[in-house]
C-alpha cells in the first residue's frame, strides 16, 4: 500500500489509484489531460499558441503566461467533458513545476493548487523532464526496463539510463545548444515559420539530404555528449555565401541537410547507449521525437540491431499533460507525497529534480 500526504490536512493516507488530472503550461502549449485509475487516458486536450508567437518568430515568455491564463480553465473543462468526467470523480492533481517559463508555469501551478484546494485533492508536481519520459509508457506500457531513454526537446537532449525501481542515470547530454533549439534556429536562419523543427521536417522531405552535407558532430567516438553550435555557424556561413535566388533554389536542400546532420547525431550516440549499456531497449521521446527523418532512421536501425524501440505517438511527443499526469500518477504509486503550498521551480535541471526522478551519478 502507498502512502500520500493530504493537500489539505497534511496528514498521511493511503493513495488509491483514481482519475488523476494533468495540467501542463510550461512554455507555450496550454495542456489537460485524464487518466482513469489504472492510467489509461480518458482525454488529453492541446490549446497551442503558435499564432500567438509566429510573428515574432519564437516564445515570448509574456505573452505565453497571458495565453496560458486566457485558456486554461476551458482547457480543463473539455479534458473533464471528454473524459466523461465531473471533477468531483478526479482523485489527484499532477501539474508541471519546471523547468519553464516562470509566468507560464505559475498559470497551470496556481489554477492546479487552486482547485485541488477547492476538492481537497492531492497535489503533486512534476518535472517536466520526467513526463517527457513518462511518454514512452503511455502507449507502451509493457516497455522494458532497464532501457536508455533520449530525450529531445526545445530544452533537453539527455540520454539517461533508467532501472525498474525509478532510477535515473544520466550518461549525457548537450554542451551548447538543445537538438529542437537547433532546428528553430535553424528555421529562423533558412526564414522559415515558427515553430522552426516541424518546418523544417516538412520542407526537407521535398530535399536531398546527400546535396549538401553539414559536419556531423560526434565529439569523441564513444562520447554521449551532443554539440549542435558548430552546425548552426555552419549553416550561417553557407547562406552568407549565397544571394536570395540560391537560398530560395536550394532551400529544400539545405533543410534536408541541416536536418540530416542533427538526426544522424541523435541516432548515432543513441545506439553508442544502448550498445555501452549492454541494454536492448531504447526510447526516445521530447518534441524532436515527432521528426519523420528521425523516426525512420530510428526505427530502421532498431531493426537492424535488435532493439526494442518506444517512438510515443504523435500526440505525446510535444508538450501535452498525459504525460505530466502520466508521471504524477507514478509519483504518487511510488509514495511521494503531495505538497499543498508547492513552488514553481523554473530552473530544474537534471541531478535536481523533483518529483521521483533522482539522477544518481554513473
Ligand atoms: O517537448 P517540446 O514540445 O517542448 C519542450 O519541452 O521544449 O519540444 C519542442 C521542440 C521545438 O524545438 C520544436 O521545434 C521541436 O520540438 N519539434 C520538432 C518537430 N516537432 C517539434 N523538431 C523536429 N521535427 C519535428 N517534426
Ligand atoms: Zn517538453
Amino acid at each position: 500500500m502507498t502512502t500520500s500526504l493530504s493537500a489539505e490536512t497534511g496528514h498521511t493516507t493511503a493513495w488509491t489509484p483514481c482519475p488523476i488530472l494533468g495540467i501542463e503550461s510550461s512554455c507555450d502549449e496550454t495542456s489537460a489531460a485524464i487518466l482513469n485509475h489504472e492510467g489509461t487516458v480518458l482525454s488529453n486536450i492541446v490549446s497551442s499558441q503558435d499564432s500567438v508567437h509566429r510573428p515574432f518568430g519564437g516564445v515570448v515568455p509574456e505573452l505565453a503566461a497571458r495565453a496560458h491564463l486566457s485558456t486554461i480553465d476551458r482547457v480543463v473543462r473539455s479534458a473533464l467533458t471528454e473524459a466523461g468526467l465531473s471533477r468531483h470523480d478526479l482523485g489527484a492533481i499532477a501539474v508541471t513545476q519546471g523547468p519553464g517559463l516562470a509566468g507560464a508555469l505559475l498559470v497551470g501551478l496556481n489554477y492546479a493548487k487552486g482547485l485541488a484546494y477547492g476538492l481537497s485533492l492531492p497535489l503533486i508536481g512534476v518535472n517536466h523532464l520526467e513526463g517527457h519520459i513518462a511518454s514512452a509508457w503511455l502507449a507502451d506500457p509493457t516497455f522494458p526496463f532497464p532501457c536508455i531513454v533520449l530525450v529531445v526537446s526545445g530544452g533537453h537532449t539527455h540520454l539517461f539510463r533508467r532501472e525498474a525501481d525509478g532510477r535515473t542515470f544520466l550518461l549525457g547530454c548537450t554542451r551548447d545548444d538543445a537538438a529542437g533549439e537547433a532546428f528553430d534556429k535553424g528555421a529562423q536562419m533558412l526564414g522559415l515559420d515558427y515553430p522552426g523543427g516541424p518546418a523544417i521536417d516538412r520542407l526537407a522531405r521535398q530535399g536531398n539530404p546527400k546535396t549538401i552535407r553539414f559536419p556531423l558532430s560526434r565529439l569523441q567516438k564513444s562520447s554521449l555528449e551532443f554539440s549542435f553550435s558548430g552546425l548552426k555557424t555552419s549553416l550561417l556561413y553557407r547562406l552568407r555565401g549565397m544571394d536570395a535566388a540560391a537560398r530560395a533554389a536550394q532551400a529544400a536542400d539545405l533543410a534536408a541537410g541541416y536536418q540530416e546532420a542533427i538526426v544522424r547525431v541523435l541516432v548515432d550516440r543513441a545506439f553508442v547507449a544502448v550498445r555501452s549499456s549492454g541494454v536492448t531497449a531504447l526510447a526516445v521521446v521530447g518534441g524532436v521525437s515527432a521528426n519523420s527523418r528521425l523516426r525512420a532512421l530510428l526505427t530502421s536501425r532498431a531493426r537492424e540491431e535488435g532493439v526494442r524501440l518506444a517512438l510515443p505517438p504523435m500526440a505525446y511527443c510535444t508538450d501535452n499533460a498525459a504525460m505530466i499526469a502520466s508521471a504524477g500518477r507514478q509519483s504518487l504509486l511510488s509514495g511521494q507525497r503531495p505538497v499543498a503550498d508547492l513552488e514553481i521551480l523554473p530552473s530544474l535541471r537534471p541531478g535536481t529534480y523533483a518529483g521521483r526522478t533522482t539522477v544518481h551519478a554513473r
